[in-house]
């Protein structure tokens, strides 16, 4: 998703000024470790991760201290537009450190936030502190930021350091304070980054040096209506190597109320009914002036028990560098599943590919037993911050399938529960709480993708496919008395054959707009049900939803001219005419700035977040039917190299991300291979700014991902598009079935890493052999005869640009012409 057009103006704002974050240090040090790696056998990958990636430009990546699908990742809040707490522009100021954050959410409002602590001297004394969060910003030392996976630590311009590492559910703080000062620290029982409490309490045990926080917060991405239950538990005494001296509440707001209740312990406060301006928490002193001081942090969604429980469990006594080397190891065995030639690889293409394997597995958040609403007591697992199943089903599951089934098999349990639960998947369940649906019921090609490629290990993998199978089915044809939230408009839809504009809905309600983009992404994941369906043997579903996933075709105005171009997909009023978009609206090239493509009610473009013209390239599962609309192979390749050209292309939002790949199927890898050198070098890279959107729950990480391996999955299948890989040599392991699958680019040029590619240097693909046997069309193979079984792959590459843009006996597959006929 994007983030609104306000907030990009903001950024806009931003991007002009001049860095000064992270640590310059920080590039430094993955530089000297990519280098040294090149002689080592078994190098600390986590030391390639740049966990700064993403933090500028509108990236809204969290660099905050996680393990793997950490529930907690501990970062900084800033001002500004900041959804993920932290930003690397030093414009901004310091709000305090906390626990609870999302990575990569395009939600303006932000995520999450509570419980921050702000560290602070107060030369004063106790009644001169600053606790109110416009009085307590700090800016920060310039040059100074550092993080790697498992770490986090940030320098105030008051020379206070903060750091922070993590397990699951805990984490420690460790503060170092100038010399001579006496450490306060304030602590917030409101405040979290959307500014929605809804009531809590605060009580300090002085005795035990615990403050136990819980309160209710709003949704970041979903109905103000709903709120979340948290909690938090502090120890305060480092287990008595520390003594606190003064403790208090406070209460503030911005028009003088600045009290201050020494050795009062308890705050227990609803939101004000009138304005909502009232800020609180805890503010204490230690005794003397230590120059550091560590606070444990529990946090869990069921209880203060339970999050003072967590810290015990996770934490106890270990110390902080001891934390933060059990991190490094989790973070080292995830990263480990793909190994490459390090000496060979160009050093920047090394930390983009680790980067992004370490966002492939920070979200979404793993709350397994910390679960509340619907969920309560839930045996399932749980996992929180699917931050949108839109953004997520095209390339970041693939990635989890094609390595660490287990992981997914955990994720898809959590959407099936969802069905067990509500009676529909979950679409972008964020903060514990239902998060608004962008296009249709996205969990399905995401649990149909699971289902294709390990329907063999499913029971063994804790998955059960009956279930799968009817949340599918839920999704697709129970019609919700609201769709907003889970499930589809599908009631129309089914009757239409499209989702029609300006039809009466008389049981349900939801936002009719998007209808054109809707009827394409409902089709795709009617495609989903279709496969699961053969799989399963359900012959007569198999059939309707085999014709449901043509329907896409349904919104094809072949009347519609654009740049000497004929047919575009468009939004159809329930008499069966069109409604007329121009084509370009909603483009980098629209040239109207006020114009709404997202959720708002006044989008009446019939698209979400995207042009008709990008969105008349959505049919994954059946391009061939496509190009067929579109009058041909030829046609179809000037449309392409027009869409390209003409800047109608915007890596920055995913309903661009499959459409690169497009020119294979109309037998030109060639050119797929040139867009996607192209694409990877003008919109991704190794600096704060190195992302061209929201990472989306490392949607665009997953999609770099597949670009550097030289593939690209469809969805929904088991089959893989190849292309030419940025890398020499790698290995995938497939953590579950223990394969292990070797990919070499035979002939690879580091000088082939350019846009656009030099003449005369190898970056096309010329021949593939899997375990020495050549491939006859070599654009495509099958996940099934590739990586479960393990081998080795061969790609050799030619600078022959006629040799290269040639699929030999095939073009990849398309529903109408026969293709995805078998399930495997
Ligand atoms: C790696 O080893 C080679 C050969 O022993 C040597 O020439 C090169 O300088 C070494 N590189 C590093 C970064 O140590
Ligand atoms: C950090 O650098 C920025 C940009 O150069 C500057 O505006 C800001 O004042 C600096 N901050 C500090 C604390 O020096
Ligand atoms: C200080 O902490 C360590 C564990 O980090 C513990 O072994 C020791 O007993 C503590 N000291 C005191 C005085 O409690
Ligand atoms: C807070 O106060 C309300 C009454 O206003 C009470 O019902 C509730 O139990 C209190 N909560 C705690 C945790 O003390
Ligand atoms: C690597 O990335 C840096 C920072 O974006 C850039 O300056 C440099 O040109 C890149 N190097 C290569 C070889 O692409
Ligand atoms: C969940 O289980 C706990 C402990 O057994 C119990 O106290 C609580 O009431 C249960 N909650 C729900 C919603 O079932
Ligand atoms: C999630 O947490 C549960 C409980 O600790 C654990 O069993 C599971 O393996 C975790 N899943 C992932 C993907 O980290
Ligand atoms: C579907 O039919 C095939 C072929 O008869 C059989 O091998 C397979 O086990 C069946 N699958 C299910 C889920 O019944
Ligand atoms: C599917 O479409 C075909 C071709 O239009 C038609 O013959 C068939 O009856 C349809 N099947 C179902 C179940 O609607
Ligand atoms: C496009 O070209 C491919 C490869 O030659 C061919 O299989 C396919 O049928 C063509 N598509 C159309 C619509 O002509
Ligand atoms: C590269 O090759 C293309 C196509 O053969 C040709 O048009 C172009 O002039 C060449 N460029 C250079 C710099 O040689
Ligand atoms: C592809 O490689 C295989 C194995 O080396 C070889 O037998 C075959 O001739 C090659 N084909 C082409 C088109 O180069």
């Amino acid at each position: 998703m994007v983030v609104s057009t306000r907030s990009l103006q903001l950024l806009l704002l931003s991007t002009a000024l001049v860095y000064a974050q992270p640590s310059p240090e920080v590039q430094k040090r993955i530089s000297a470790a990519i280098a040294a790696a090149a002689n080592e056998s078994n190098p600390d990958l986590t030391a390639f991760v740049n966990p700064f990636i993403g933090t500028d430009n509108g990236g809204d990546v969290c660099p905050g201290a996680s393990i793997p699908f950490g529930m907690v990742k501990f970062t900084t809040d800033f001002t500004g537009f900041a959804p993920a707490g932290y930003v690397a522009d030093p414009t901004q100021t310091v709000r305090g450190l906390s626990p609870l954050h999302d990575s990569g959410t395009g939600s303006s409002l932000g995520s999450y936030g509570n419980f921050e602590i702000m560290p602070m001297t107060c030369p004063g004394g106790f009644d001169t502190c600053a606790t109110m969060l416009t009085d307590r910003e700090t800016f920060r030392k310039n040059n100074t930021d550092e993080a790697s996976p498992g770490y986090f630590a940030l320098t105030l311009d008051n020379n206070i350091k903060m750091e922070a590492t993590s397990t699951r559910r805990a984490g420690l703080e460790r503060f170092t304070f100038p010399e001579g000062s006496k450490p306060f620290f304030v602590l917030d029982l409101s405040n979290d980054l959307p500014d929605s409490f809804a009531g809590g309490t605060l009580n300090i045990d002085a005795d035990q040096g615990r403050i136990t926080i819980e309160g209710s917060w709003g949704s970041s991405f979903g109905p103000t209506r709903f709120n979340y239950q948290a909690f938090a538990c502090y120890d305060l005494l480092n287990n008595g190597n520390q003594t606190l001296d003064q403790f208090g509440v406070w209460q503030a707001n911005a028009f003088g109320l600045d009290a201050k209740g020494l050795g009062q312990t308890h705050l227990n406060v609803t939101r004000s009914l009138i304005g909502d301006d009232y800020e609180y928490g805890a503010l204490i002193s230690y005794e003397g002036t230590p120059e550091e001081i560590i606070i444990r942090v529990g946090v869990s969604f069921v209880s203060t028990d339970q999050a003072c429980s967590n810290a015990e469990e996770e934490i106890g006594t270990t110390s902080f560098d001891d934390i933060r080397a059990q991190s490094q190891a989790l973070w080292n065995e995830k990263l480990s599943s793909i190994e490459i030639d390090i000496a060979n690889t160009p050093p920047n293409v090394t930390e983009m590919l680790y980067s992004s394997l370490y966002r492939a597995s920070l979200t979404p958040n793993n709350a397994t037993g910390e679960t509340q609403g619907p969920f309560a007591n839930t045996t399932s697992f749980f996992f929180d911050s699917l931050y949108c199943s839109w953004d997520t089903f095209r390339t970041f599951y693939p990635l989890m399938a094609l390595q660490h089934p287990t992981d997914f098999a955990q994720i898809v349990d959590s959407y099936i529960d969802g069905w067990r639960k509500l009676g529909w998947m979950p679409e972008c369940r964020a903060n514990h709480l239902p998060g608004y649906t962008q296009g249709g019921s996205s969990g399905d090609v995401i649990v149909g993708h699971f289902a294709i490629n390990y329907h063999n290990e499913a029971a063994e993998l804790g998955v059960d496919l009956n279930d799968l199978y009817s949340a599918m089915l839920a999704d697709a044809n129970l019609n919700p008395p609201e769709w907003n939230i889970m499930g589809r408009e599908s009631n129309l839809h089914t009757a239409f054959g499209y989702v029609p504009f300006d039809a009466i809905d008389p049981s349900s309600t939801g936002r009719q707009t998007r209808e054109g983009s809707r009827t394409l992404e409902y089709a795709f994941e009617d495609f989903s049900i279709r496969q699961v369906s053969l799989l399963l043997n359900n012959s007569a579903n198999e059939e309707i939803f085999f014709n449901r996933s043509l329907w896409y075709r349904n919104v094809w105005d072949p009347t519609v001219v654009n740049s000497g171009f004929k047919g575009f997909m468009q939004k159809r009023f329930p008499n069966g005419s069109f409604f007329f978009t121009d084509p370009t609206d909603c483009s980098p090239i629209d040239t109207d700035p006020n114009r709404e493509c997202s959720l708002q009610p006044d989008n009446i473009e019939g698209f979400y977040e995207s042009s008709s013209w990008e969105y008349s390239f959505f049919a994954p599962h059946d391009v061939n039917g496509l190009i067929t609309l579109m009058g041909g192979n030829t046609t179809f390749v000037n449309r392409l190299d027009h869409y390209f050209n003409a800047g109608l292309f915007l890596a920055g939002n995913e309903p661009s991300f499959q459409t690169a790949v497009g020119y294979h199927y109309a037998n030109q890898p060639a050119k797929s291979v040139q867009q996607i050198r192209q694409i990877v070098l003008d919109n991704f890279g190794i600096t704060a700014g190195g992302l061209p959107g929201n990472d989306d729950q490392a949607a665009m990480a997953t999609v770099l991902t597949f670009h550097l391996l030289g593939l690209y999955p469809v969805p929904g299948s088991s089959q893989f598009l190849i292309l030419s890989p940025f890398i020499p040599k790698y290995t995938i392991h497939n953590t579950f079935l223990n394969t292990f699958t070797t990919v070499t680019t035979l002939g690879f040029d580091p000088k082939s890493i350019q846009t656009p590619i030099p003449n005369g240097t190898a970056a096309y693909v010329k021949n593939v052999t899997l375990n020495g046997v050549e491939l006859s069309g070599k654009c495509h193979f099958d996940f099934y005869d590739v990586f479960r079984l393990g081998g080795e792959v061969v790609i050799e590459v030619t600078d022959d640009i006629t040799q290269g843009n040639d699929c030999g006996s095939s073009v990849p597959e398309s529903l109408s012409a026969g293709g995805f006929a078998v399930a495997r």
